[in-house]
């Protein structure tokens, strides 16, 4: 049986013992598992762990802003560093999958490596869970924060130390280790959120007018969805286009947009969940009326397996 408050002090312990007299950087993107990982941190050495958020230009609408002001409110001082451009310009050009991630992942840990520099920090803490591990291993698809497990030292390739004090957990005890830390419910709560974030739900090339319809569009599921018990809620911009007619019987290749809510545990597998049609309707509605490119709005009826949660 898993306990929450003694694996927190285990941790808390470790982690004192493991930055020492040293300083560290917890890089959270406001989710539970790397808020969990921040204030772990925080308990053991207190503002010797540095708090920052990297705004990559991926995260959903608002977040920064909303992250660091619930961290503030934690005790925890966050900087956010504005990180766009360095990342758009990495994925420019990227149209595979893993060729996508794997970009990510080299600008997540590039980014970090001149940010340890430039703070005088020799290790990160990161939220690294076991579900991102297994996927990694086992070659469904490379997790942005898995280096260490598949052989890669992060010491030698990018010059610091990274701890992840909750590898081993899978998510519902994550939840369990937030709640005994005190975290807020909207972070115990919150939907997860991919680390490599928008770039992963716009099929094909990443361009800022991509990620920002599919930034819209997502916050318009979200919304919509709110009251709907669900693990997650979102939407992903297929690379393809299909033809549409406007009010005015013009022909319009627009955009095809799809609308994607799953049940889940620990996101090892996972089922659609039924959305009364109203909903449905009302989520078409405001995403072609928002966003006037868009011809098209599909409801994902798959389960995990044969798909994964997210498209890539
Ligand atoms: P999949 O798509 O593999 O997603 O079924 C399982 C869960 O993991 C999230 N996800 C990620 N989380 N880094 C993360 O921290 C990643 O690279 C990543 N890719 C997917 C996804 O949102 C789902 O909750």
């Amino acid at each position: 049986m898993f306990k929450p408050e003694k694996f927190m002090d285990e941790k808390i312990a470790w982690l004192r013992q493991t930055i020492g007299n040293g300083d560290a950087l917890a890089a959270t993107s406001g989710g539970v598992d790397s808020m969990t990982t921040a204030a772990l941190g925080h308990k053991a050495v207190g503002e010797r762990s540095k708090v920052i958020f990297l705004d990559d230009g991926l995260m959903r609408k608002g977040e920064p802003q909303e992250v660091v002001k619930i961290l503030r409110r934690l005790g925890m001082k966050a900087r956010i560093y504005d990180v766009k451009d360095y990342f758009f310009e990495a994925l420019k050009g990227r149209v595979d999958p893993e060729e996508k991630r794997r970009a990510f992942r080299e600008a997540f840990y590039l980014t970090f490596a001149r940010l340890a520099r430039e703070l005088e920090v020799d290790c990160l803490l990161q939220g690294t869970i076991a579900a991102d591990v297994v996927e990694t291993k086992g070659g469904v698809k490379t997790q942005h924060n898995v280096l260490e497990q598949i052989g890669i030292s992060p010491l030698e390739r990018y010059g610091y130390k990274v701890l992840e004090p909750l590898k081993d957990l899978y998510k519902p005890q994550v939840r369990g280790v937030a709640r005994a830390l005190g975290l807020p419910r909207e972070v115990v709560e919150r939907k997860p959120f991919p680390g490599p974030g928008l770039s992963i739900r716009v099929l094909g090339e990443v361009t800022s007018e991509r990620v920002e319809l599919i930034r819209e569009a997502t916050a318009i599921v979200e919304d919509a969805t709110k009251d709907v018990p669900c693990f997650q809620a979102f939407a992903v911009l297929m690379r393809d286009r299909a033809t549409g007619v406007t009010k005015t019987r013009k022909r319009k290749y627009g955009e095809i947009v799809v609308v994607r809510v799953v049940q889940s545990k620990d996101a090892m597998t996972a089922e659609p969940t039924a959305l009364p049609w109203e909903t449905l309707r009302r989520i078409e509605k405001r995403i072609t009326e928002k966003l006037p490119t868009v011809t098209h709005v599909l409801f994902d009826l798959s389960g995990k397996p044969p798909a994964t949660i997210e498209f890539e």
